[in-house]
This record gives C-alpha cells, structure tokens and sequence, in this order.
C-alpha cells in the first residue's frame, strides 16, 4: 500500500488545474440508466469512486466506454459514454456497493426503468451511521414497496411510479439525487420540498433536462418534476469539482502561497472563500478561475459551522481545521451533518495541533509551528487535512491508508508538486 510522504514549509506557488467533480459525475453516471440511449460525459475525473460506477453500471447492463481525454494535455478530464440499451440485471450486489455508499444512486433510475431494483445497503467512509431512510420513503411516496431484507433493499414498482408531493425530512444531497432521477419516469407531477440545493444537484438536473426530464426550480429547496415517458441521450459537461477547489485554496492560505485554480467556480464556494478572507486570505475570481493569495499576512483564527449549500460543506471541516491548527487564536468548529466527522482530530494532534473535542464542536488553539509525524488518513476529507498539515508543518510528514485520497482527488501530489511542495508517494513498506 503506497503512502504520502511530505517535507513540509514549501509555499505553493503557481497553478493547479481543478478537475470534474467526482460528487456531480456519480449521479450523472447513475442518470444513464434512465435512457436506452448513450449518455456521454465529459470533464470525468480520473478517481477510483469513478472506476467503482463504471463497474457497477457495467454490472446492470450499461456498456461503458472511455473515449479519451476531453483536453488537449491528457489531463483535463475524460469523456465517457455510458449506454443503457437494455438493463439485464436489476441487483447491485454488496460487493460493489460496499465499496462506495454513492452506489445506491442506481436505486431512483433503476426501479423508475425497470419496475423493480434490489441494491444491497451501502457501505462508504466511516463518518457516521450514515442511513438511506430518506432515499427509502421518498421512494415509498413515489409508489414503491420497499422491503429490507438480508442487507438488500428491494424496491418494486411494477406499474410503474407515481408522481407525489414529498418534504424532505432532512437536507439530504444523496436522497435529493434519487429522487430526482426516479420522478423524471415517474407519471405525473412530483414536488420535492426541503431539497438538497448542492451545485452538483444542480448539474444533473441541467443534464436531466437535456435528456428531456422536465424539471421546474432548479437551485431552489422546492423542485417540481413533470414525468415523462422516455428520456433521451445527451452530452453534458461535468461541473469542476468545488471541494478540490476549496482544499487546494486552503493549501495556498496554509502555506502562505499564491496559487490560480484553474477551470474553479467562486460562486460554488461562497461559504468558505467568506470564511478564508475573514482568516486574512485573498480569493478572488480571476480569467479562467480563481485566484487565492496569502503573503505578508498572519492567519487569523475563525469560527465555522458546516451545514447545508450554501452554507460552509461538512466535506472542507478537515482542511479548514489544519488551518486553524496554525492560525492565530482561538476557533470552534462546529460539525452539524455528520455526526462522526472528527476522526482527523487525534491526527492533527500528533502533529501539535491544539484541539480539544466536545460533542460536534471541535475548539482549536493555533499553535506557531505543526511539526511533521507519521499519520493516518481516516476518510476521503480527513486525509486532504492531514497534507494540507503537512504542507505547512516542519519536517517530514507521512500520510498512510491514501486509498482514501485516491478516491476523491485526482494526482494530489503531481498537483502539489507542480506548485512547489515536496511530496511524493512512495511504497509502505
Ligand atoms: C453527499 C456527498 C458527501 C457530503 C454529503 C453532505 C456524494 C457522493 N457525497 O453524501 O461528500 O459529505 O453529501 O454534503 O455526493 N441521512 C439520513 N438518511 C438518509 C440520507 C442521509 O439520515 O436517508 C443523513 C446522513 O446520515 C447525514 C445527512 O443526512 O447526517 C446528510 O447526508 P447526505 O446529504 O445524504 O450525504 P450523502 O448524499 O451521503
């Protein structure tokens, strides 16, 4: 198993291309079920989140090919064409889907085409209990039986399902998702309230709507869905990934750099480019992305809460509390969607980090100086945390259990290389 090793102190410098956003490219991938014409995506990231749908897709019968790079360096992103002439197998087996909890976005589309689905329950990072009972009911409003049984859920619909009103009893980014894909099949008109208003729901909605789904309120916490009988094929671009964008943003304010984040949209980060200026970074829009700064400036230690988009993302806690370890003052951050979410905590302690925990609130006191250990990476975001620590700390850093990183960003060390840091990836021995 390979591991990240960092000698920490570099400021970076320079510019780091932020590619498609693996949290769009799922759903949008899961959407392909819904047509028996080819879906071909562009700007797909190369992640092994990606590789465990296109397995998964291949599993149900949807023939997926890889048509190259969609940028002209080989590293702007892949197009994929997924084609779902016919759905040959209606089961996503525990062995796929334990390997990623997005898998049971095939769920919605599956039982909407196809009149029934069974998909084992999820597995995923271990950031909480993590339950699917929103997926379930909205699905149960839209004329599903559902049955849970022997670690499956077998959801059938055989005429079909119904459009329905639903009140989402929780903001739920995944639930919104499947929903989504199963009213646009569904008869009649379907209004979502309290929906997910997340970027990336945004961006299947617009590819759902090229397919031919008719989706009013885009955006909005309030989405009504007018079924139709057939989707079509289409081409759809996959917005850049903003949780990418925010951590390499963090990086640069870590490490007292400048960096341009190419093809990254401020507007999908509003929450914590607020929350990096208040700790004295610059971020900015720039031609072609954006633009973070912090030279000559002390950080200034700030608090965050995470919740819902458009508010601060649960998913940049980790790398906003590196920052903090090493800001002046004192922060609280407060985690309110995962209940789980501080597994890095005893990591960035190692480091020197002062940090002590109390429910879902985290208080740091910034110290001077992290100092580089060898850590352990616990989830996808935990592990960003623990570079981005080790970008700033003196000596060397060691971040073990990487396949975690693999799964959410693309080359992290060729990019922060690119830009000056010292990290290589080297075989744990
Ligand atoms: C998605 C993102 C993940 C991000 C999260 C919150 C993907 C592939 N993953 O995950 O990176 O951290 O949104 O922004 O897009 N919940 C229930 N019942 C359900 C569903 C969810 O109680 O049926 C709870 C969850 O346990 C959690 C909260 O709702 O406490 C939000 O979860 P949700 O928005 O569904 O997260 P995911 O879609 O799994």
């Amino acid at each position: 198993m390979d591991k990240i090793r960092i000698r920490g102190g570099h400021k970076l410098n320079g510019v780091i291309r932020i590619g498609g956003a693996k949290n769009a490219a799922l759903p949008l991938m899961a959407a392909s079920l819904l047509t028996d014409e080819a879906l071909v995506l562009s700007n797909v990231p190369h992640l092994a989140d990606i590789t465990t749908m296109a397995n998964l897709l291949g599993q149900h019968g949807v023939k997926v090919s890889l048509e190259g790079h969609s940028g002209d360096d080989g590293h702007a992103g892949r197009t994929i064409s997924l084609a779902a002439g016919k759905i040959t197998n209606t089961k996503a087996p525990y062995d796929l889907v334990r390997r990623m909890r997005a898998s049971v976005l095939v769920l919605g589309p599956i039982v909407a085409r196809e009149g029934e689905a069974t998909v084992s329950l999820p597995g995923g990072c271990a950031i909480g209990t993590r339950p699917v009972d929103i997926h379930l009911s909205g699905l149960e409003a839209l004329g599903a039986e559902i049955e849970v049984e022997a670690g499956y859920i077998r959801a059938s619909a055989p005429k079909g399902l119904r459009g329905a009103q639903y009140v989402f009893p929780k903001v739920s980014v995944g639930a919104t998702e499947n929903l989504i894909l199963a009213a646009c099949l569904a008869q009649g008109e379907t209004i979502f309230e309290n929906a997910a208003r997340e970027p990336e729901i945004t961006d299947l909605c617009e590819c759902l709507i090229a397919m031919g789904a008719k989706i009013d309120g885009v955006g909005t916490a309030i989405l009504t869905i007018t079924g139709v009988d057939r989707l079509h094929g289409a081409e759809h671009a996959i917005m850049p990934d903003r949780i990418e964008a925010g951590t390499y943003a963090m990086a640069a304010a870590i490490t007292g750099g400048t960096v341009e984040l190419e093809g990254a949209r401020l507007d999908h980060i509003d929450a914590a480019a607020a929350h990096l200026r208040k700790t004295g970074t610059m971020i900015e829009t720039c031609n072609g992305g954006v633009f973070v700064s912090r030279e000559n400036t002390d950080l200034r230690s700030v608090d965050v809460e995470t919740d819902p988009y458009p508010a601060f993302p649960t998913d940049l806690q980790a790398q906003f509390m590196a920052l903090m370890a090493t800001a002046r003052g004192t922060s609280v951050i407060t985690e309110t969607i995962f209940e789980n979410r501080f597994m890095h905590v005893p990591e960035l302690q190692r480091m020197g980090a002062e940090v002590t925990l109390q429910g879902n609130t985290a208080t740091l006191r910034g110290v001077d100086q992290l100092h580089g250990a060898p850590v352990m990476a616990s989830d996808l975001r935990a592990s960003a945390s623990l570079v981005l620590a080790g970008l700033a700390a003196d000596g060397v850093t060691e971040v073990r259990r990487i396949y975690h990183l693999d799964r959410g960003y693309e080359r992290l060390e060729e990019k922060l290389r690119i830009v000056g840091a010292d990290v290589e990836r080297v075989e744990d021995s």
